[in-house]
């Protein structure tokens, strides 16, 4: 089991943030936007709405968010690492952005009575946290009734499928030695551990509709490589 206290979480998030975007795109060959375009596309947030982005990082689902919402709405991006947060702002200053509240935050000490937001987003956030059913379940209080929520994160295909060996010969023979000249090894070791603990499709189908949504659709990109839940309150 991978140590997942804040402290453990909030060091490798604050580490690899002043190269979190080049790595990002560079790993992904910049279709990471792709599929946070994909994962709004689904989520069809509009003007006038509340959302959060938890675990917003440096605010790609945030921004997108904030084109849709505005000019009437609110978007808040929420986020543990002080460092990556602070890269989410520059960028907000650059664009001359004001609807974006930011927020340095446990999501898990988000107060549960809110209920405020239509919906939320979080893009390869749930497969951080400590617990992801409490994650889920904590989305689900802080959700208006009919809200929505869409998750994008990594998928478990099929064991010994190419797509499933594809993964990690990528993280392992790809991933891990480009970052380590970066001196980030342990950092982006820590994806490939955090992907075997984080639930396969259905299971979190499963937890989903535990907690009480009441729609939960669970779809698959890129050959399988990644996976987005999708609920409604
Ligand atoms: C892989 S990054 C994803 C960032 C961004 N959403 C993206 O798609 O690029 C995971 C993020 O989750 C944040 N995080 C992990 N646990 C958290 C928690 N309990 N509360 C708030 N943020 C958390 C980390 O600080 C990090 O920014």
């Amino acid at each position: 089991m991978i140590n997942k206290n804040s402290n453990y979480i909030n060091d490798i998030f604050n580490n690899v943030s002043y190269k979190y975007d080049f790595f990002n795109n560079l790993f992904s060959l910049g279709l990471h936007f792709l599929w946070k375009r994909k994962l709004i596309s689904l989520l069809k947030p509009k003007n006038g709405e509340v959302w959060a982005d938890l675990c917003c990082g440096t605010g790609d689902m945030t921004f997108l968010l904030n084109e849709l919402v505005t000019p009437s709405g609110k978007v808040f991006g929420i986020d543990i690492s002080e460092k990556l947060l602070k890269i989410a702002q520059r960028k907000s200053n650059n664009l001359g952005n004001t609807v974006i509240y930011w927020k340095k935050k446990d999501i898990f000490d988000l107060d549960p009575n809110l209920r405020k937001f239509d919906g939320i987003c979080m893009s390869y956030g749930l497969r951080n946290l400590k617990n992801v059913e409490d994650g889920i379940q904590k989305v689900f209080f802080l959700l208006k009734d009919n809200g929505r929520a869409g998750f994008l994160d990594f998928n478990h295909s099929k064991e010994n499928s190419l797509s499933s060996i594809f993964q990690k010969l990528f993280l392992r023979f790809v991933v891990v030695p480009i970052s380590s000249f970066f001196n980030l090894k342990k950092e982006y070791s820590y994806i490939e551990n955090s992907i075997k603990e984080f639930p396969k499709g259905a299971k979190l189908i499963c937890l989903a509709k535990k907690i009480g949504f009441k729609e939960v659709k669970y779809k698959t990109l890129f050959g399988e490589q990644m996976g987005i839940l999708l609920l409604k309150k």
